[in-house]
C-alpha cells in the first residue's frame, strides 16, 4: 500500500482564505511511449453522476484517444474500463460496488483488462480505502483532481505491470487545454467553475471536488466560441452553484455579467444548471427575461420547505426567500418551467414539517423535480445528527411527496397541448426512423414523429399529449428546405 496515494479527509475539508487557484494550462503532453500505449486496445468509460462527471468523462475520452485506445459500444469488447463515480447517496455507491463485482468475470476471462475507478467515490477516504483493499481488480484509481495523470498512471500499468492508485485531495486546480471528445454535436457542457463551498450539511460534494475555482472569463468565452464555430446549438454553463461564479477571482465578474456575455456569442440556445436559491440575482433574472438565446427554464434547488430544516441544511434561504424568488421569476420570464430537488427524512424531520415541504410544492406547482431520501454520507454534519425517523416513514414520505409531484408535471404538461413549441432535435428511434426527440426550450422532453428533421435541426412541433414525464407531438415546421 506504501505507494498508493489516498485522499484525505481533513485536507478536503480546508478552505482558506490566502487560496489563489492555479490555472494550469494544456497540462497533458504525451511521451513518444504514452502515444502509442493504447494501440489496438479498446476502452470504455461508464459516466454516473451529474453533469461535472459528464464533463470529466469526456476529458478522459479525449485523452485515452490520444494515447491510441480506441472507444468500444460493447463494455465486454473492452481492454480498459473507467468506471467514472458518484458519491451523493449510498445507491449511487451501491451500484458501482456491485458493477465491479460483475466485473471480475471479465476480468477472469480477459487477465489483461485493466479496470478503473475515479470520480467522486474515489476521493472518500473510506470508500477509497474500501476499493483498494477490498477490490483487487481495480488496477487503477485516480481522483476528480488528477485526470490529466491518466497517462502516466496507465503507463506504469500497462509497463511496470503495477497498480496505479494516486487520489489527492486538494483545494484544487483550474486545468485548461484538456483533450475532449464531446458525447454530442450539437449540445455541450461548458464548466465554468469547479467545486463548492457552501458546504450543505449533507453534501459531500464540497470534499470530492474542492474548493470553489472559477475559470477566467476569457477562456469561458473562447471555448464558447470554439463550440459555435463547430455548429453547435445549444450550451449549458455548468457548475455547483453557477450563482457564485467568479467571486472567488475578485475580478469584478459575476454570473449575471457571464450569461449575457456568452449570449451575445449568439448561441442558439444557452442553459446553465445549477442555481442556488441563495444569491440568484435580479440581473441573472433580467438577463433571462430579456435574452431571447437564454432558455426560460430554472432549476432551484428548494430541498425542504421549512426554515428549521433549512436552517440544519446550511442552505442559507427560507421559505419565504425561496417563494419571494419563485414569484419574481415566474412573473418575470414569460413561459418559464421550473424544476426543484428535494430531500425527505432529513434527520429528525417531523411530519408537519415534511408537510411544509408539500406545501411548497402546492404553490409552486413545479415542472420536474427530483425527489430522494436523505442518505447520510461519509464526513458530512448532518451524518452525525440524531435521526429518529425510520426508514419505512420516509419511504412513505417520498411515495406522497412523488404522488403530488407527478400530478403537477402532468398538469403542466397538459397545459402545453395544441401549443407549437420550437425543439431542438436530439435523437432518432432505432426502431422507427420517422420517431424522433428532442426538448423544448423550457427542457421538456417531447417524442414526435417526423419525416424530415435531422438530428441538431430546431424544429417546430405541435404537442398532441402531455404526460407526466414527456409531451408528444407531430412536426409541423414549415418550409425548411428552403431555410436550410
Ligand atoms: N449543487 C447542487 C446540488 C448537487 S447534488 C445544488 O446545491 O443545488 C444534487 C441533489 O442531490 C441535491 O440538490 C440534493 O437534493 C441531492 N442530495 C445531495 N446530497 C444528498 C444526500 N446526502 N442525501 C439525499 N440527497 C442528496
Ligand atoms: Fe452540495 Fe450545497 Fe454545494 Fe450543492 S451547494 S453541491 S448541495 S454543498
Ligand atoms: Fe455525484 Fe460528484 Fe456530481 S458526488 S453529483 S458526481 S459532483
Amino acid at each position: 500500500m506504501s505507494e498508493f496515494r489516498l485522499p484525505d479527509e481533513k485536507q478536503a475539508r480546508i478552505r482558506s482564505s490566502s487560496f489563489r487557484t492555479e490555472i494550469v494550462r494544456d497540462p497533458v503532453v504525451l511521451s513518444e511511449e504514452q502515444k502509442i500505449l493504447g494501440n489496438g486496445l479498446n476502452y470504455f468509460v461508464s459516466t454516473y453522476g451529474c453533469q461535472a462527471n459528464v464533463r470529466d468523462g469526456e476529458v478522459i475520452c479525449g485523452i485515452l484517444e490520444q494515447m491510441g485506445f480506441k472507444a468500444v459500444e460493447d463494455m465486454a469488447l473492452a481492454d480498459l474500463i473507467i468506471l467514472n463515480t458518484c458519491a451523493i447517496r449510498e445507491n449511487a455507491e451501491n451500484k458501482v460496488v456491485g458493477e465491479l463485482g460483475f466485473l471480475q468475470a471479465y476480468k477472469r476471462r480477459n487477465p489483461r483488462l485493466i479496470i478503473g475507478v475515479c470520480g467522486c467515490m474515489a476521493q472518500e477516504p473510506q470508500m477509497a480505502r474500501r476499493i483498494v483493499e477490498k477490490h483487487p481488480v481495480v488496477d487503477l484509481m485516480f481522483g476528480t483532481h488528477n485526470i490529466h495523470r491518466l497517462p502516466a498512471l496507465l503507463q506504469n500499468i500497462i509497463v511496470n505491470d503495477q497498480r496505479s492508485i494516486e487520489v489527492l485531495s486538494q483545494q484544487g486546480s483550474i486545468f485548461e487545454g484538456m483533450p475532449t471528445i464531446r458525447s454530442s454535436r450539437h449540445k455541450a457542457f461548458v464548466n465554468i467553475m469547479d467545486g463548492c463551498d457552501k458546504f450543505c450539511t449533507y453534501c459531500i460534494v464540497p470534499y470530492t471536488r474542492g474548493q470553489q475555482r472559477s475559470r477566467l472569463k476569457e477562456d469561458v468565452l473562447k471555448e464558447c466560441r470554439q463550440l459555435i464555430d463547430a455548429g453547435y446549438k445549444e450550451i449549458t454553463l455548468i457548475g455547483q452553484n453557477v450563482n457564485a461564479y467568479g467571486k472567488d477571482l475578485k475580478m469584478g465578474y459575476d454570473f449575471a455579467g457571464l450569461l449575457n456575455e456568452v449570449a451575445d456569442l449568439g448561441i442558439a440556445r444557452l442553459r446553465f444548471t445549477t442555481s442556488h436559491p441563495w444569491d440568484f440575482t435580479d440581473e441573472m433574472i433580467n438577463a433571462i427575461a430579456s435574452r431571447e438565446n437564454i432558455m426560460p427554464f430554472i432549476h432551484l434547488p428548494l430541498q425542504s420547505g421549512n426554515d428549521e430544516i433549512l436552517k440544519r441544511m446550511g442552505r442559507r434561504y427560507t421559505r419565504e426567500q425561496y417563494l419571494d424568488l419563485y414569484d419574481r421569476i415566474v412573473s418575470r420570464v414569460s413561459d418559464v418551467a421550473v424544476s426543484t430537488d428535494i430531500i425527505v427524512g432529513f434527520p429528525n424531520e417531523t411530519r408537519q414539517q415534511f408537510e411544509d415541504t408539500l406545501s411548497v410544492v402546492d404553490y409552486c406547482k413545479y415542472d420536474n423535480a427530483y425527489s430522494f431520501i436523505f442518505s447520510p454520507r461519509e464526513s458530512t454534519p448532518a451524518a452525525r445528527m440524531e435521526d429518529n425517523v425510520s426508514l419505512q416513514e420516509k419511504k412513505e414520505r417520498l411515495a406522497e411527496l412523488n404522488g403530488r409531484l407527478g400530478e403537477y408535471s402532468k398538469m403542466r404538461n397538459k397545459q402545453c397541448e395544441g401549443k407549437v413549441y420550437d425543439v431542438l432535435v436530439d435523437g432518432v428511434s432505432k426502431t422507427d426512423s420517422s420517431v424522433m426527440s428532442g426538448y423544448t426550450r423550457q427542457q421538456k422532453l417531447v417524442n414526435f414523429r417526423s419525416e424530415k428533421a435531422r438530428v441538431g435541426d430546431i424544429i417546430n412541433v405541435r404537442i398532441t399529449e402531455g404526460m407526466k414525464n414527456s409531451l408528444n407531438g407531430i412536426d409541423v415546421s414549415e418550409k425548411r428546405a428552403e431555410n436550410e
